[in-house]
């Protein structure tokens, strides 16, 4: 976000006693050499300094461990996001909050609950990273660019979503007439699990691109770029589905979701997308259960 000088400051905030303060100051002390004005800031859960944000970005929650689904998380997860969503709509009411963390369908709507904001103001960065990691991967089966594949994909983050080939073009063309179709869904199914593959890997979760995916919707919204970005979102009515947190096309600008773009979904994608809308519901029960025994 401060490469991209998208905000005049940059506020950090973490409970690890100067962990926020010193990636803050690293951040900062990159400036003079990259070249870019956007302060940041870092603090010790002092939200007060958050006050009167436009835009926050939640990704507060423990990270996956190896061998973890995203839903492991769930318990500690919600309670942290709720705590977090509580200090922000404090001090910055009017903003617009994006949840990364994980699990993110269920996640974004603990962070609706506890707001009380409407969809368009508290929604998730899934669709992003998901596609991002589906053109990585084309980008080198093809061997061309990242920059000249677009994709989009729907449902929810996690082996459920359902990455789109026929709404997947390399320059315009179609991508099913430059990959085989045994390529392609290999490269789909490595999506879907494109975050495990690095937790393994790391021991950990990742961060260089879910922090650039962030990053690009918070600039789509202070700009007001009305750009069209897969986003998890209360779908209300659209696809068919009401009530639930999933990944969906929509125009993001300065009002947050602008609209939400309906596809026209052949019947496999259709199917696709129930699947992962009932693994998302059952999560999504599985956290108001807890919350009632609360
Ligand atoms: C991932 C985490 C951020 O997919 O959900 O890497």
């Amino acid at each position: 976000m401060a490469t991209r000088e998208i905000a005049n400051e940059i506020v950090l905030v973490d409970i690890k006693e100067g962990f926020a303060e010193g990636k803050a100051l690293d951040i900062w002390q990159k400036a003079p050499i990259i070249g870019y004005d956007s302060r940041t800031v870092g603090v010790t859960s002092d939200y007060a300094r958050t006050a009167g944000s436009d835009v926050v970005v939640i990704t507060s929650g423990l990270p996956r461990k190896p061998g973890m689904s995203r839903d492991d998380l769930i318990s500690t997860n919600a309670g942290i996001v709720k705590s977090v969503t509580e200090q922000v709509v404090k001090y910055s009411p009017n903003a617009i909050i994006i949840i990364v963390s994980n699990p993110l369908d269920v996640m974004t709507y603990q962070a609706h609950l506890t707001s009380g904001l409407p969809r368009e103001k508290v929604f998730g960065m899934a669709g992003i990273l998901d596609t991002a990691r589906y053109r990585a991967f084309l980008a080198e089966a093809l061997n061309v660019s990242p920059k000249d594949i677009q994709a989009v994909l729907m449902g929810g983050h996690g082996d459920t979503m359902v990455p789109l080939p026929r709404y997947t073009t390399v320059g315009g063309i179609p991508v099913t007439e430059l990959i085989g179709k045994a390529e392609l869904d290999a490269i789909v199914q490595r999506t879907a699990q494109g975050g495990g593959e690095l937790v393994k890997l790391m021991g950990t979760s990742a961060w260089y691109a879910p922090g650039a995916a962030a990053a690009q919707m918070v600039e789509a919204i202070v700009r007001d770029q009305r750009r069209v970005f897969p986003v998890c979102i209360k779908l209300e009515g659209e696809y068919g589905i009401d009530g639930v947190y999933l990944g969906a096309p929509v125009i993001l600008g300065k009002n947050g979701i602008e609209k939400v773009i309906e596809l026209q979904l052949n019947d496999e994608e259709k199917a696709l997308l129930e699947t992962s809308r009932g693994h998302v519901k059952e999560v999504m029960d599985a956290l108001d259960k807890m919350t009632a025994n609360a």
